[in-house]
């Protein structure tokens, strides 16, 4: 399985962005933690972080036939960007929206994601093992109907 990660605006902050919030890991730490567990199983993946939206499309896009699964961490654009959005919808792809936190519990506007209407499952609150948790949920989706290992 060829997994994609990305990681939106201010990720490449991680472990001196609010850790009391994200945790103290690094986003370096986090890729390598994510390569590790994916390489573990069998998964090849592709980890990219960008501040910009049209950058973060114009990486799906790019990206787009190579991969099985994406995960994405939208950050702040998960609670506005229809552009990101619409381009996982148009792209067809099988996503997983990761979070750090949990943005069920966090300010209002946290509350609303417009990118979980596209994704097949939306995994928010365990820290760095959110990402991990979503590997294995891929792995277990792709197990169950194969559509979505190469
Ligand atoms: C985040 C939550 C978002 O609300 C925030 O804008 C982020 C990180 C998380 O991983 O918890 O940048 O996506």
């Amino acid at each position: 399985m060829n997994l994609l990660v990305i990681h939106g605006p201010n990720l490449h902050l991680l472990g001196k962005r609010e850790p009391g919030i994200y945790g103290r890991i690094t986003l370096k730490a986090l890729n390598a933690l994510i390569k590790n567990h994916a390489a573990a199983r069998g998964v090849k993946t592709r980890c990219f972080q960008s501040n910009c939206e049209g950058a973060i499309i114009d990486l799906l896009t790019a990206n787009a036939a190579w991969t099985d699964a994406l995960i994405i961490n939208p950050a702040a654009y998960t609670h506005y960007s229809y552009a990101i959005r619409d381009a996982i919808k148009a792209l067809e792809m099988f996503a997983v929206e990761i979070h750090l936190s949990d943005i069920s519990k966090r300010e209002p506007f946290r509350k609303i994601s417009v990118i979980k209407p596209v994704c097949v499952k939306q995994i928010k609150g365990f820290g760095a093992d959110s990402y991990l948790k979503a590997i294995d949920f891929c792995l277990a989706a792709a197990g169950k109907n194969g559509k979505h290992s190469k």
